[in-house]
C-alpha cells in the first residue's frame, strides 16, 4: 500500500513533470525552483523511477529538456516552426458548485497555484460557480452547507482564489441560474461587483477571442448520455460552418474528454465537486480536475498546434469540505 510520504513525493514529481515543457531551457528551470545540479539529477532519477520520460539534450550550446508530447488531439506533426506562432497558455475549470458539501475548493486552490507557477494570466470557468437552489429538489439542502443566494454568492466573493496576475473569466450555468429563477438574483452581478479579478461573460454561453483564437464557452442543460463523447459531439454538430470556433469548452457534464470534430478542438471540462447524491443515484460518472491548454496559432488565429493537458484529481486528493472540516479550507491569496 502506498504511504502518505509516497503520495507527497508523487505529487511533487508530478508538479515538476507538468511544469517542464518540451524544449524548455534547463538553466531557467533550475533558477525558477532554486535547484542545484545534484538536485536536478535526483529529480530526473525520480522521473525515471516513476515512469515519467524526460531527457536533457544539448541544442545550440544550451541544455534543454526533451519531453515527448503524449497528450495532443492535433493531427499535425509537431515538427512545425513554433518561433513564428503565437503561444497562448490558459487554464480551464468548471462546475465548482460552491455550497455543496462535496465541493473541492482546496483542489481548485491547488490548480490556481499551478497556473500561477506557470505564469498563466487567464483562467476560464465554464459555469455552475454555485450549487444553486432547486425548489423541485427537496433533498438538495441536506447536500449543502451553504443555503440560498446570500450564503453561496457571499462565499464565492469571499473565498474564490485571488491570485495576482490571474483574471477568471466565467459564464454562469444551470445551477447558478436557479437563483435568478427563484427571485431574479443574479450571481454575476454581485461576484463581479465585488471581485475585479472575476469577469462575467454570459449566462450559459460566451464567445471570446484570445490572441485571435475564437473560443466558445458552453454550459448546456439536461442530463448526461451513456457515452462520454455523444453530447459534446452533438454540441459541435449544431454549430454553423461559418460561425464555428477553433475551441469549444463544455461544462455541466462533470466529465473529462478532449477531441477534435469538424475541425473544432472540443474539451469537456471536469468539475471541482465530488460525486453528489444525485449523481450517485443516477449512476453518473463524475470527474474532478481541470485543463491547461497550450495553443500555438498563426496571426489569423488558426491553430497550428494544440496541447490540452488534463489535470485530474483522485479519491486520495478529495475530502468533503462541507462537513466538520469546513474551516480547514482557506482562501488562496497570492499577491
Ligand atoms: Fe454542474
Ligand atoms: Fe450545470
Amino acid at each position: 500500500m502506498e504511504s502518505n510520504k509516497d503520495n507527497v513525493k508523487m505529487d511533487q514529481i508530478d508538479r515538476f513533470y507538468r511544469y517542464i515543457k518540451n524544449g524548455m531551457n534547463v538553466e531557467d528551470f533550475m533558477q525558477k525552483f532554486h535547484l542545484s545540479y545534484n538536485e536536478l539529477t535526483g529529480i530526473l532519477e525520480l522521473f525515471r523511477i516513476y515512469g515519467r520520460v524526460v531527457d536533457i539534450i544539448k541544442k545550440e550550446d544550451a541544455l534543454i529538456f526533451d519531453k515527448p508530447i503524449t497528450k495532443t488531439t492535433s493531427t499535425k506533426k509537431p515538427d512545425i516552426d513554433f518561433k513564428n506562432l503565437i503561444h497562448t497558455e490558459i487554464g480551464v475549470v468548471s462546475d465548482t458548485h460552491f455550497g455543496n458539501i462535496h465541493q473541492q475548493m482546496h483542489l481548485l486552490n491547488d490548480f490556481y497555484r499551478e497556473c500561477y507557477n506557470r505564469g498563466i494570466t487567464i483562467i476560464l470557468h465554464c459555469g455552475d460557480l454555485t450549487d444553486g437552489n432547486y425548489l423541485n429538489r427537496p433533498e438538495q439542502p441536506r447536500q449543502q452547507f451553504l443555503h440560498g443566494f446570500d450564503e453561496q454568492v457571499g462565499y464565492v466573493v469571499d473565498m474564490y482564489p485571488e491570485v495576482s496576475g490571474i483574471t477568471t473569466k466565467y459564464i454562469l450555468g444551470s445551477h447558478d441560474e436557479t437563483h435568478y429563477k427563484n427571485g431574479q438574483a443574479t450571481v454575476s452581478k454581485w461576484v463581479s461587483m465585488c471581485r475585479s479579478d472575476m469577469e462575467f461573460l454570459g449566462q450559459d454561453f460566451a464567445s471570446i477571442n484570445i490572441n485571435g483564437v475564437k473560443i466558445f464557452m458552453d454550459h448546456p442543460g439536461g442530463g448526461s448520455a451513456a457515452s462520454i463523447s455523444y453530447k459534446p459531439q452533438k454540441r459541435i454538430e449544431i454549430l454553423e460552418s461559418n460561425y464555428k470556433p477553433q475551441i469549444l469548452l463544455i461544462g455541466h457534464y462533470h466529465k473529462s474528454y478532449a477531441f477534435v470534430y469538424r475541425n473544432v478542438h472540443g474539451i469537456q471540462v471536469p468539475s471541482f465537486c465530488d460525486k453528489t447524491q444525485f449523481q450517485q443515484k443516477q449512476g453518473l460518472l463524475n470527474v474532478v480536475g481541470a485543463y491547461i491548454l497550450n495553443i500555438y496559432s498563426d496571426k489569423n488565429g488558426n491553430i497550428e498546434y494544440f496541447e490540452p493537458e488534463e489535470i485530474l484529481y483522485g479519491e486520495k486528493d478529495m475530502w468533503d469540505e462541507g462537513f466538520k472540516d469546513k474551516n480547514k479550507v482557506k482562501k488562496l491569496v497570492i499577491r
